[in-house]
């Protein structure tokens, strides 16, 4: 079965072609006007969605090799996300299936990331947790079966990718800061600014990083920046870390996906490795081109709905605040 993914929730315009759980092309436009900005602006990301979307369908199209008409579904993102953003992909899905005569699928953004683990897999084996980790999300889900997930544990303010966001800028760094950081703190000293008692909130740390820029001279926060990244780094990263190990010891569920921007991060990525080479745990991350936004995700929660003929119609709607189990 082959399925055309299409993804335009934020700031990321992208296409995806897969077969089965392989995917043959994803072609993803970072839409990078937003980093002027210091954050993504929904009108200026509709827009851009606007230019690109034909451009990007046609190159994943062109790159896998599949013709349109051997397209057995087209999946795209229609929540949650920024309305403005989400109407171009929908659109221009709806579009195409009725142009071309193809099944329309709508898909949850989140139950993407959730999915990206599946590229490549023969055989999902059930249940296992998740930890999502994006911009606007940190959720550890028990997932039973298709359909079937429990919110196990979700982040009582900001959103992990956030504090990584929220930091950088304090820093006076890019965004997105995620990766900003992650440079930065190569070489820092992790623990000369450890945390304090507010490790569980990330709003909390990042008011923490805060009060240490405005109560120190400028030219301390200078010499000390990249201890002061490593330092935030890694409190972010032991806190998700924590939580996770909690949750799989008091479930007694071992194999554990995790997915979304954050686990991009090289330094989470070894300190999982180091968890994972304990024969209890089965950990898996996505290849790293699948972490942040992307099309191929699309195409495997389309895949899961498709055989599951959970099909939508052309009155799909956008929801920008869709929820997980909706
Ligand atoms: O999953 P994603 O692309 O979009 C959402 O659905 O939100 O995640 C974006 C988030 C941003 O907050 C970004 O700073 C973070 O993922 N991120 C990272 C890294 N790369 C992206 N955080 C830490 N380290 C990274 N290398
Ligand atoms: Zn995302």
């Amino acid at each position: 079965m082959y399925i055309l993914g299409i993804e335009s929730s934020c700031d990321e315009t992208s296409a995806s072609v897969s077969h089965h759980r392989k995917i043959l092309s994803n072609t993803t436009v970072n839409q990078l006007v937003h980093k002027e900005y210091g954050g993504v602006v929904p009108e200026i990301a509709s827009r851009e969605h606007l230019d690109l979307i034909s451009k990007v369908v046609e190159h994943a199209l062109l790159d896998s090799g599949v013709k349109i008409d051997q397209i057995d579904a087209i999946a795209v993102t229609n929540g949650p996300g920024l309305k403005g953003a989400l109407m171009v992909g929908v659109n221009f899905a709806k579009g195409l299936s009725m142009a071309k005569n193809i099944p329309l699928v709508g898909v949850n953004h989140m139950e993407g990331h959730l999915f990206s683990n599946f590229i490549d897999l023969k055989e999902i084996r059930y249940p296992f947790l998740c930890l999502l980790v994006s911009g606007g999300h940190t959720q550890i889900w028990n997932v039973k079966k298709y359909k079937d997930y429990q919110l196990l544990s979700n982040t009582i303010d900001d959103a992990a990718g956030e504090a990584f966001d929220k930091g950088a800028r304090l820093l006076g760094m890019p965004y997105p800061g995620g990766p900003e950081i992650e440079k930065l703190a190569k070489g820092g000293d992790i623990n000369k600014f450890k945390g304090s008692e507010n490790n569980f909130s990330f709003s909390g740390l990042k008011t923490s990083l805060y009060y240490l820029i405005k109560n120190n001279d400028q030219e301390m926060i200078n010499d000390n920046k990249k201890h002061i990244a490593a330092s935030y780094q890694e409190t972010i990263l032991e806190t998700l870390i924590q939580k996770m190990i909690f949750i799989s010891e008091k479930t007694k569920v071992y194999d554990i996906f995790i997915s979304g921007g954050v686990i991009a991060n090289t330094r989470f990525r070894d300190k999982i490795a180091q968890i994972n080479a304990k024969p209890k745990y089965n950990i898996n991350c996505p290849n790293m081109k699948y972490c942040t936004d992307n099309a191929a995700m699309i195409c495997m929660a389309g895949y899961e709905k498709v055989i599951n003929r959970n099909f939508s119609n052309l009155s799909l709607e956008v929801y920008p605040n869709l929820l997980m189990n909706q």
